[in-house]
């Protein structure tokens, strides 16, 4: 008999019809498990247990007992629990199952082929102006000077001004640079260093003797050909002491490129020239004994014992401290270094040529 015929009877339930009713209850069970298992998709399962619920409803079994039966209405109670019970197993263990396949559908969708090879990062290496910028703090940074570091956008007194180089002065268009629309306290255009001097002045306020520093950074003319950029780097050194000498500065440079180029066969000569900030001042040549470059002067840097002007906008007193500066292009290193004849090339971004440097 079915539950439902069960509950249909008009007769009143008697302890007798208990093995029956339990029976029917175990039948019951079973046909629920099957609906689940016949539910495909979550929303059909849920239908199902919604009427598997409303079928264990107590109440329509207590309707059928006499009131005053407590045996029997508990017995039934515990059947119906029991089955109840058995019931929300089955519904938990088929939510899991739809559960499952839906993931493992989603998976085979999406067809993972563990198998394929991953794909390969393309790493950067460090760019060849980068290098010799670093390269060159190494070796000044090994015969103890400190590195430094400063504005791009310089007011005027810094970039001419205090490097001896007043207004008007033929001087400043061997460094014609580019201007900001902004003005400094003094009321004259900001400009783009186009030198590293200025770091001369600013690194001498700040720092007292014995000073021994290099400042590389970018630096900006309106210049452009094979071997000028508008934008380019320059590293100044700066020596502020009581006692030192031209010597000296030939003797630190010389060094300096010795470790540069690793050779020692090299000749390295100052060349009088012309800088306002510097008295005297010098050209440093070298000439290499080996190699494509050999026997031909190149120019590398200026240089020059700073001028007292200079050193009195230093802070400093001219009769007690002397200096010694440089400052040359990075570029121009970094030319004859990797034998890169073209300037540009720094700034294309071509990867055949950038690639050279790995
Ligand atoms: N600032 C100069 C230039 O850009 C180079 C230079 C010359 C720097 C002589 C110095 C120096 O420190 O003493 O052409």
């Amino acid at each position: 008999m079915k539950l439902q015929d069960i509950l249909d009877l008009k007769a009143q339930l008697v302890e007798s019809d208990l093995p029956k009713v339990k029976q029917a209850l175990r039948e019951h069970v079973q046909e629920v498990k099957a609906a689940f298992l016949a539910a495909t998709r979550p929303a059909d399962l849920e239908n199902e247990k919604a009427k598997a619920i409303k079928s264990l409803s107590f109440k329509e079994f207590v309707k059928r007992v006499d009131g005053a039966n407590q045996t029997l209405k508990k017995e039934l109670g515990a059947a119906i629990n029991e089955a109840a019970r058995t019931v929300e197993e089955e519904l938990r263990l088929r939510r899991k199952a739809l559960a499952d396949e839906a993931m493992n559908a989603r998976l085979n969708a999406e067809k993972l082929d563990v198998t394929l090879p991953g794909r390969i990062q393309q790493i950067g290496t460090i760019h060849p102006i980068s290098r010799t910028w670093m390269r060159i703090e190494e070796i000044f940074a090994s015969i103890g000077f400190e590195v430094g570091d400063g504005p791009e956008i310089e007011t005027d007194w810094y970039s001419f001004t205090a490097l001896n180089n007043p207004e008007n002065h033929p001087a400043r268009s061997m460094q014609d640079t580019f201007y900001v629309d902004a003005k400094d306290s003094e009321g004259h255009f900001l400009c783009l260093r186009p030198h590293t001097s200025p770091m001369q002045v600013r690194y001498a306020r700040m720092h007292l003797p014995p000073i021994k520093a290099i400042v590389p950074g970018r630096t900006y003319r309106v210049d452009s050909d094979a071997t000028h950029s508008p934008m380019f780097h320059q590293f100044e050194g700066l020596w502020v002491d009581e006692y030192i000498s031209l010597a000296d500065l030939k003797s630190i440079y010389t060094q300096f490129l010795e470790q540069f180029f690793e050779t020692k066969k090299l000749n390295v000569r100052f060349r009088p020239s012309y800088f306002p900030f510097t008295e005297p001042s010098a050209e440093i040549d070298v000439m290499f004994e080996e190699g494509a470059l050999a026997g031909r002067w190149l120019e590398i840097a200026g240089s020059g014992q700073v001028h007292p002007a200079v050193i009195r906008n230093y802070g400093l007193d001219p009769e007690r401290y002397m200096g010694f500066a440089f400052g040359g292009g990075i570029e121009r290193l970094a030319m004859l270094r990797y034998g890169v004849s073209d300037l540009r090339l720094f700034y294309e971004n071509d990867l055949r040529f950038l690639n050279q440097f790995v």
